[in-house]
């Protein structure tokens, strides 16, 4: 398949999951199911992960919110890690080699690379979107155009009251 065949089935790839997220998620207002949903539909829908869930702010600390994969570290402070860096610069950060990258929290040793999209609503931190694949290089520029929609998508459903 050439560069641009990839590029066409994998912005399919993304209006789908799109479409799906969006489905699943509007008729329900609560805030842990919505996102529980949505992780189970990203680590489903796009192929080489080993990890998608969130991590939401609590005060300067961003703590292990609804996932799929194997059990992660809790509490990840602003600015530590990929997460930490995503959320204090409130951009998403696109790792292809987390060996690479200064300070990357290992919560599981196959995590070859990651990537992190900041929630933000009215321009306000909620949270961020982490994916980790086994592979080196998994994500790319189109990946992260696909997953900051989705998480548009998912901090538009999500309801106003959250747990603390
Ligand atoms: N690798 C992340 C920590 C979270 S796990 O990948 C689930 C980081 O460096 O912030």
């Amino acid at each position: 398949m050439d560069e641009c065949a990839a590029d066409t089935v994998r912005a399919g790839l993304y209006d789908d999951l799109a479409g799906q997220i969006d489905g699943l998620l509007a008729h329900e207002t609560n805030f842990t199911a919505n996102l529980a949903n949505a992780a189970a539909a990203i680590y489903h829908g796009l192929p080489a992960l080993n990890w998608t869930g969130f991590y939401l702010l609590h005060g300067p600390v961003l703590v292990l919110g609804p996932f799929q994969g194997r059990p992660a570290c809790v509490r990840i402070p602003m600015g530590k890690g990929v997460c930490g860096t995503a959320a204090e610069q409130r951009k998403s950060v696109l790792v292809p080699d987390v060996h690479a990258f200064p300070g990357h929290i290992a919560c599981d040793s196959a995590s070859r690379s990651e990537l992190v999209v900041p929630l933000i609503r009215d321009e306000t931190l909620i949270g961020v979107l982490d994916l980790d694949s086994p592979l080196l290089a998994r994500f790319d520029a189109r990946d992260q155009a696909g997953c900051e929609v989705l998480a548009a998508i998912i901090v538009r459903h999500l309801g106003s009251a959250r747990p603390v």
